[in-house]
C-alpha cells in the first residue's frame, strides 16, 4: 500500500503542535478486508494476540484496531504499514520506533495511544508530546459502573451522586472515567496510577473546569478534550503541551483510505486547582 505525501499534517515547530484524532467504527472495515490487511501488516506480536482470541468478534475489534494503527503511522509519518516498529513499554503501552536518523516527514518523534472498545476504536497521535485517548459506550448494557466510581477521588464521587439516577449520573460516571483513562495511559500508567490520586472539575456539559494532577506532575502540561464522536459513544484525550506550540486538534472520522477533510477541534485551556 503506498502512502499519500500530502496529507494534511501541520509541520511542527512552526508555532503549532498537530494533533490529529482517528475515529474508526469497525464496520468501517469490512471482515475480509480487515483480516486481509492484517496478514501483510501486522508485525508477529500483533499476529500472535489476534490469534488468541476466542470470540470472533473480540479478533475482528482487535484486527481493525491495529490496521488502523498501522496505516495512520504510514500517513503521518511516511513508513509503509509493514515496516514500523512498535515497541511496548513495561508497563505495556506501544510506542513507534524512530528510526535512525529522524521519521521521513520530519518531527523527531512521534507519540501515539489507542483505545477500541465495543466496536468503535480512536487513535490519537501527536508529534513529540504524549498523548493519551480512551473511547467508552455509555449503554454498557450488564456491566454497571458502581465498582469505577468508587476508584475516584471523593468530591468526584459526590459530583457523580449529584445527578439523576441512570443516564445522567452514568454519563458523568463515564467524562470522568474516559478523562482518567486518557491522562493515564499518556503517562503510560494505564491502571498502574490510582485514580482517586488526581481529580478533575467537569462543566455540566461537556469540558475540564480544572484538573489537580499526582503530586509528581503539573496541571499545565496537559490538556483535555471530550469528544462524542457518535451518540452515546464517550471519548476523551488528554494532550501534553508545549508552552511554544499551540495545539490544532483534527478529528478524523472513518477508516484512512482516502483524504478526507478532517474536523478542526479547539482545545480548551485547563486551569489548575
Ligand atoms: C492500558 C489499560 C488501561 C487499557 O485499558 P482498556 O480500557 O482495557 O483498553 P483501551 O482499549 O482503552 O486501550 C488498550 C490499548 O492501550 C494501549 N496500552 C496498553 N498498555 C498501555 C499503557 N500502559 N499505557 C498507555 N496505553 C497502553 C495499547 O495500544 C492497547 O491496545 P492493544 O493491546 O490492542 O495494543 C490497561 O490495559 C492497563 O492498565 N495496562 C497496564 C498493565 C500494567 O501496568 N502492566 C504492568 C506489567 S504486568
Amino acid at each position: 500500500m503506498t502512502t499519500p505525501s500530502a496529507f494534511p499534517v501541520e509541520p511542527g515547530g512552526s508555532g503549532v503542535a498537530p494533533v490529529n484524532l482517528w475515529f474508526c467504527p469497525n464496520e468501517d472495515l469490512a471482515p475480509g478486508i480487515a483480516a486481509t490487511l492484517a496478514s501483510y501488516w501486522l508485525d508477529e506480536h500483533e499476529q500472535e494476540v489476534a490469534g488468541r482470541f476466542l470470540f470472533e468478534r473480540d479478533r475482528r475489534q482487535y484486527l481493525v484496531a491495529h490496521a488502523l494503527v498501522r496505516r495512520v503511522l504510514a500517513l503521518e509519518t511516511g513508513i509503509p504499514e509493514a515496516e514500523a516498529i512498535i515497541w511496548r513499554s513495561s508497563r505495556g503501552r506501544p510506542f513507534l520506533q524512530t528510526p535512525t536518523g529522524g521519521l521521513p516527514r520530519g518531527a523527531g518523534t512521534l507519540d501515539f495511544n489507542l483505545s477500541h472498545a465495543h466496536a468503535y476504536n480512536l487513535l490519537g497521535v501527536s508529534r513529540e508530546l504524549r498523548i493519551g485517548v480512551d473511547v467508552e459506550r455509555l449503554d454498557r448494557g450488564e456491566r454497571g459502573l458502581d465498582s469505577i466510581i468508587v476508584t475516584f477521588s471523593p468530591e468526584e464521587q459526590e459530583w457523580i451522586a449529584r445527578a439523576a439516577p441512570g443516564r445522567p449520573r452514568d454519563r458523568r460516571a463515564l467524562r470522568l472515567w474516559t478523562l482518567k483513562e486518557a491522562y493515564s495511559k499518556a503517562r503510560g500508567l494505564g491502571l498502574g496510577l490510582s485514580f482517586d490520586a488526581f481529580v478533575f472539575t467537569l462543566a455540566e456539559d461537556a469540558g475540564v473546569l480544572s484538573f489537580r494532577p499526582p503530586t509528581d506532575d503539573s496541571a499545565a502540561r496537559w490538556r483535555f478534550l471530550e469528544i462524542e464522536p457518535v451518540p452515546g459513544v464517550l471519548a476523551a484525550v488528554a494532550v501534553e503541551v508545549d508552552p511554544a506550540r499551540l495545539p490544532a486538534v483534527h478529528l478524523h472520522h472513518g477508516f484512512p483510505w482516502g483524504r478526507a477533510a478532517p474536523h478542526r477541534i479547539a482545545l480548551p485551556e485547563t486551569v489548575g486547582a
